[in-house]
């Protein structure tokens, strides 16, 4: 068992989606674990009236179908000493007045508090308030951290907005911005990868790198979340939170050490040397397109326009790609596409980097006609994989080549398999800031998309379209800024578009 003090965390928002889909069930796996700090209560929120017991019924359904290796009613019947419900309106004084009577005189509430807002971001600002008012902010007796969920805002402004209105209320080292992305191992592994070897360090700049490629590609829509995709898009929805912070852990230097604020001082000054893409320069850096219908892994599927919820004349973009430049000594001149995409052909994350060719090509004159440039690839989810693809000589009497891979397995088939949620849960009540975002982190991804927003935004009236099931508009080619360089669809060698 840990050393972790005990807490009680409030999730705001207990039976909405991201509270039954992730947070209840990643908080049972840490019961599973052990890694619950004894004495730690759930105190869940929400404006249905409940009972305890019917709240109990409740979230065992939820994990029933979500625990891995099936639910253990011993382990449950423990978390469910832990669960407490709270029926209130976040708008409404009393809420809070009741929630400080329980931390602060109840033995079974610890003093300690983790107030997770599964929240409509809109909510953040109300709910903080509210807490700063009734003394729930303060930390007298013990520790009271906020957690938030992107969207920060929805542009640069808004932000701003946010930032100050919950800056008001709380204090920066109160306030964990998770970005899931950063909880998944895949993600970290990037980290371990590049600084605890020394081999790829004299590659990894523009000497060596042709350019690299962050994909995360969905073969679902947008499965019932119109409410918030039509207003957010491609773009906001992954590129500005989770893959420009791919980006940075790829471009990142080495930090001081690993600690939350030299690891985010890293993180800033990639973001910060991010070229700025002009208003002149947006459709040469930028490309959007939207999915019509289609057919996804066999099924026929409707167009995004079809889509429950969706205004009949959208031009949301569901298919967002970007080409940036980072102006600093190791990436100058070396292009980073970004691209997302939903009801793709394949469910796929992956960074892909792809190396320059030799300077001279010595095998001119024999059957090694064309030199293939050796790549990279880390494969992020559903394949987890660190595969780095490099030329060899075909076995014969001819002197040909072919790709071969060196892999780096990351997973062994019995290493234990654990959910983003349940690392960043956990850090928030040990208090470790290291995968959440700092708000500079947040203000410059803002930065970098912005004015890409900003011309779209005007450009109301149309947006190309793509097959659903496809890797997306051909047109995106565009983006690519020599003729050899293509999208790496696959993982595998020489399988490409
Ligand atoms: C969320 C986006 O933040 O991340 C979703 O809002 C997206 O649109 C999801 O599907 C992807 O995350 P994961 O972990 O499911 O790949």
């Amino acid at each position: 068992m840990s050393e972790i003090e005990p807490c009680t965390y409030v999730i705001f928002g207990a039976t909405g989606n991201l509270a039954r889909r992730k947070l209840m069930p990643a908080l049972y796996h840490l019961e599973v674990a052990g890694r619950l700090p004894k004495n730690t209560v759930i105190l869940s929120i929400s404006r249905q009236a409940r009972s305890r017991d019917e709240w109990i019924k409740a979230v065992h359904k939820m994990i029933k179908t979500q625990a891995r290796g099936g639910i253990s009613e011993a382990k449950f019947k423990n978390f469910a000493q832990r669960l407490h419900y709270l029926q209130g309106d976040l708008g409404d004084q009393k809420l809070y007045s009741e929630m400080s009577r329980l931390l602060d005189k109840s033995d079974e509430f610890p003093v300690n508090a983790a107030f997770y807002m599964a929240l409509r971001p809109a909510e953040f600002g109300v709910v903080a308030e509210h807490l700063k008012s009734s003394g729930l902010s303060k930390e007298e007796h013990g520790w009271r951290r906020i957690v938030i969920e992107k969207p920060f805002g929805y542009d640069l402004e808004s932000a701003q907005l946010l930032q100050r209105r919950l800056h008001k209320c709380l204090d920066e080292h109160q306030v964990y911005r998770i970005d899931h992305y950063l909880g998944k191992g895949t993600v970290q592994n990037i980290l371990v990868f590049r600084f605890a070897n020394v081999m790829m360090e004299p590659l990894w700049n523009r000497n060596y790198v042709d350019h690299v490629q962050i994909t995360h590609s969905e073969t679902f829509g947008i499965e019932g979340r119109a409410d918030y995709y039509d207003q957010a898009g491609a773009l906001r929805d992954m590129i500005q939170s989770h893959l420009m912070q791919l980006l940075t852990l790829v471009a990142m230097e080495p930090p001081a050490s690993m600690d939350a604020e030299s690891l985010r001082d890293e993180k800033v000054k990639v973001l910060k040397s991010i070229r700025p893409i002009t208003p002149g320069a947006v459709h040469a850096h930028a490309y959007r397109a939207q999915y019509a219908g289609g057919m996804v892994e066999g099924e026929k599927v409707n167009s995004y326009l079809e889509e429950q919820g969706v205004p009949h004349d959208s031009s949301t973009e569901t298919y967002a790609a970007l080409k940036l430049y980072i102006d600093n000594w190791r990436w100058r001149d070396v292009p980073f596409y970004i691209r997302t995409g939903k009801r793709m052909a394949e469910s796929k994350s992956a960074v892909s980097i792809r190396f320059k060719l030799p300077p001279q090509h010595l095998f001119r004159n024999t059957a090694v006609e064309k030199l293939q440039p050796d790549w990279l690839l880390l494969g992020i989810q559903p394949y987890e994989c660190l595969r780095l693809e490099m030329q060899v000589k075909e076995p014969g009497l001819e002197m040909r080549s072919r790709t071969t891979s060196l892999d780096a397995s990351f997973r062994d088939e019995y290493d234990e398999l654990t959910d983003a949620y349940e690392d960043l849960l956990l850090d928030v009540i040990e208090g470790d800031r290291t995968l959440f975002l700092r708000y500079d982190e947040v203000e410059w991804a803002w930065r970098v998309v912005d004015p890409v927003l900003r011309v779209w935004a005007m450009e109301r009236d149309y947006i190309q379209t793509y097959p659903a099931g496809t890797w997306g508009p051909q047109e995106t080619r565009r983006l690519f800024e020599k003729e050899d360089q293509f999208w790496r669809h696959s993982l595998i060698p020489n399988d490409e578009d």
